[in-house]
């Protein structure tokens, strides 16, 4: 049987039990052309909750009674006429929070687990590896001797975009909740300095770590920290817009910076990204990343919890930031 977490109503505010139904149905056949994969772990992203909101975006909003939409990373059980693909593959793409999936293939790549642990296809060597690698260096053009301020520094893309910066040969600050999570950027992954907004004045203490100001923000987050980030700007300097998760469970209108007039001032660029415009070139960026954790320049850290059926919570620690590092859930059981 297949137990599959189906989207059956959408939120106003954050999502809750209420959000999904835990339903099981028949294993699928395949057909020509197709392929059944066997799920082991599911990616759990901040980017869930705008899908589960009606109105256009950068990807059709789900439906409801749909099977919640995810990365997913599994093993081929079954393979019909499918080229590329074989009974015992591993392999990962979008395969929806669900026990199994049935794919023509079509976006999926395959995972190695002898490279690296399987959650870590879903991490550093997927979706939110690849949005760290392009979104720094294409869209934030990176240089050498950059001063790169981060901030969800301690999450799944935040985490390699100050590592990346740090191979690149830049001061990097890291800002993320907690004393603990400010270590780990430290102590683990060698940043120069990491803020704890949830304990410290960002404004203080962007101006003490960043005395001359900053060449690069990454922003993950949003409103406040995006308004401070920009009250440091140095001449040039481009601010990459990757999310803002401070504003994705808000029952009223985005709030924006205000704080904006520094681009003029500064000569500055603010531009959005979307990973997804970068497909053609995964290859690449897994191939290099791929070599930077081999030798151990980058290190790569999942938060893994288990059982599909504790999807809601687990998902709620996104926001609470409850983990650190790429968020995944076991959906397969033994
Ligand atoms: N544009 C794209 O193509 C693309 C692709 C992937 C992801 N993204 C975006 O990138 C961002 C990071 O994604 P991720 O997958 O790496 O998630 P993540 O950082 O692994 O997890 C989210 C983290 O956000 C922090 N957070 C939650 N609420 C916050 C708030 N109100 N203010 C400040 N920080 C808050 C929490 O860490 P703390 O404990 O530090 O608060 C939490 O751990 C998200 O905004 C996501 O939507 C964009």
């Amino acid at each position: 049987m297949n137990k599959q977490l189906l989207f059956v109503k959408r939120p106003v505010g954050a999502a809750d039990a209420s959000t999904w139904s835990l339903e099981t149905n028949p294993i699928p056949e395949i057909t020509d052309g197709q392929m059944l994969v066997r799920q082991h772990y599911v990616s759990l992203d901040p980017a869930m909750r705008g899908w589960m909101n009606e109105g256009k975006s950068y990807i059709e909003p789900m439906e409801l009674g749909s099977v919640m939409r995810s990365g997913s990373v599994g093993e081929v059980v079954a393979v019909k006429n499918l080229p590329g693909f074989e009974v015992g593959d591993f392999v990962s793409g979008g395969g929806g929070v669900q026990q199994y999936a049935v794919t023509d293939g079509k976006g999926w790549f395959k995972a190695d687990p002898a490279f690296a642990p399987l959650p870590t296809y879903l991490g550093t060597l997927g979706m939110t590896g690849m949005t760290a690698y392009f979104g720094i260096l294409e869209v934030g053009k990176l240089k050498e001797g950059d001063v790169v301020v981060v901030s969800g520094a301690a999450g799944a893309v935040g985490s390699v975009v100050g590592q990346i910066a740090k191979i690149k040969g830049c001061t990097v600050i890291g800002i993320a909740g907690g004393p603990e999570k400010c270590k780990y950027l430290i102590d683990e992954l060698g940043f120069d300095h990491a803020i704890d907004y949830k304990n410290e004045d960002v404004r203080v203490r962007l101006k003490e770590t960043c005395p001359k100001g900053l060449d690069v923000y990454f922003d993950n987050v949003g409103v406040p920290i995006l308004d401070y980030a920009l009250g440091r700007l140095r001449r040039n300097a481009r601010i990459v817009i990757c999310g803002a998760i401070s504003q994705y469970n808000n029952k009223t209108a985005v709030k924006g910076p205000s704080n904006y007039l520094s681009l003029l001032v500064n000569r500055a660029t603010m531009q959005g990204m979307v990973v997804f415009d970068w497909a053609d070139r995964y290859q690449e960026a897994a191939q290099v990343m791929g070599g930077w954790l081999a030798t151990g320049k980058l290190k790569s850290r999942e938060a893994v919890y288990e059982g599909i059926e504790n999807f809601p919570q687990t998902f709620n620690r996104l926001f609470s930031g409850d983990k650190t590092g790429k968020l995944v859930l076991k959906v397969l059981e033994d």
